[in-house]
């Protein structure tokens, strides 16, 4: 029995078109974009602040579109380029390879330095009359992690031009708290701006909106009701999910399987109820799709070590052969760098590390990894 009419529409990358209550965030970001000249307007700074989940990202990019498409119609040359520094952002320069290929492929050259990167790239926007909104997701993370001066560089594009604007409308950072904000110097901080839209946690009302209309687009008609969509609303808003959608779209997505792997034509009440006592953690489907892949094998690997001895935690000897064999079975190159591969995953809430000889898995079975995990590799 089929339950979904389009199970994709639950996948986490898949942004619907409408947001259900983040129209007054999209409408704060786009009274501080002004669009009537352009050629004047100053590189301006935004950020967006919000607990995980919140829809900072999709709503930046909706937004970004948005912005595009108004352009457009005043034949203003605008681009957006969005960049996920947990994705892209190993080191500034990799970052900026990344976004000048991104935004104007014609000034890129593997062989520059960030400088020169950054030069080529202003010097072809002004050359072509081409704006450039770019958005910076997870600026957080990355600050923490390399504590490069990224916000400075970003932030004062258009001093490379003096006199003239730096064709960079400007830059929206993404970020799930402002602490970061005291890795920061001083001068970045208030070149930062106060352009701060704030992303408050959904409570149940909110979320019951959300699943409603993504479940419109995902699940047949009449194959899940009102109070199991509560029902998933009120779970997403409590403790200690509080809020993030994404763990109501996972909560649909495998009750819905179950449905239809127990021939059923609804999701009922008693499938959310199991799969929510069954497969609830902190870790979601997106948090997995998104490692990069050096991460997942080295995953693949504590998983292996932690199967094997059947114990709670493995030492880094166990890992680092574990991880030998996966090489030796995928045909890589074993990276040198494990350590830090493990302290990322760490900090990403994926693996736990109570001590230095100690590495488990938080929270999820290793199993409901690895299943992930398989489709990534797999696919
Ligand atoms: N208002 C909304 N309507 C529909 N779907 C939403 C809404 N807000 C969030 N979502 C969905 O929830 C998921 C998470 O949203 P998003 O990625 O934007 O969160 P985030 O604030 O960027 O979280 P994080 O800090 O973890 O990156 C996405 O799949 C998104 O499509
Ligand atoms: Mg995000």
């Amino acid at each position: 029995m089929a339950v979904f009419s389009d199970r994709s529409k639950l996948s986490p990358r898949y942004i619907p078109r409408v947001l259900p209550h983040r129209e007054g965030q999209i409408d704060r970001i786009s009274r501080i974009f002004d669009l009537q000249d352009p050629s004047r307007s100053h590189l301006t700074p935004v950020q967006l602040v919000g607990d995980v989940g919140t829809g900072k990202t999709c709503t930046a990019v909706r937004f970004a579109e948005q912005l595009v498409q108004r352009a457009k119609e005043r034949r203003t040359n605008l681009r957006h380029v969005y960049v996920n520094l947990k994705l892209q952002g190993g080191s500034r320069v990799v970052l900026y390879r990344y976004l000048v290929e991104k935004a104007a492929p014609e000034a890129y050259s593997g062989s520059m330095s960030s400088e020169e990167l950054i030069r080529s790239l202003v010097n072809h926007l002004l050359r072509t009359k081409t704006y450039l909104l770019i958005t910076v997701d997870e600026i957080d993370y990355f600050i923490k992690h390399t504590k490069e001066h990224l916000v400075y560089d970003l932030t004062r594009l258009n001093e490379l031009s003096p006199g003239e604007t730096c064709g960079v409308l400007g830059v929206v950072f993404i970020a799930r708290g402002k602490d970061f904000h005291s890795l920061l110097e001083r001068s970045e901080v208030s070149t930062l701006g106060r352009n701060v839209v704030d992303f408050p946690n959904y409570d149940a009302e909110q979320l019951f909106d959300i699943i409603e209309k993504r479940s419109e687009e995902a699940i047949k008609p009449g194959a899940i009701s009102e109070e199991v969509i509560r029902y998933v609303a009120e779970i997403t808003a409590s403790p200690p999910v509080k809020g993030d959608v994404r763990h109501a779209l996972d909560l649909l997505l495998y009750s819905g399987n179950l449905a239809e792997s127990q021939g059923d034509e609804r999701i009922e009440l008693e499938h959310v109820r199991k799969v929510h006592g069954e497969t609830y953690h902190l870790i979601t489907r997106e948090d997995l799709l998104n490692l990069p892949e050096d991460r997942v094998h080295v995953l693949i690997a504590v998983i292996r070590a932690l199967k094997a001895k059947k114990v709670a935690y493995v030492t880094m000897k166990d890992v680092r052969s574990s991880y030998q064999v996966v090489c030796e079975e995928m045909n890589l190159k074993p990276k040198i760098e494990l350590e830090e591969i493990l302290q990322d995953l760490r900090e990403r809430g994926i693996i736990e590390v109570p001590a230095l000889t100690k590495i488990g898995i938080s929270g999820a079975s290793a199993e409901k990894i690895e299943k992930v995990l398989d489709e990534i590799v797999g696919g």
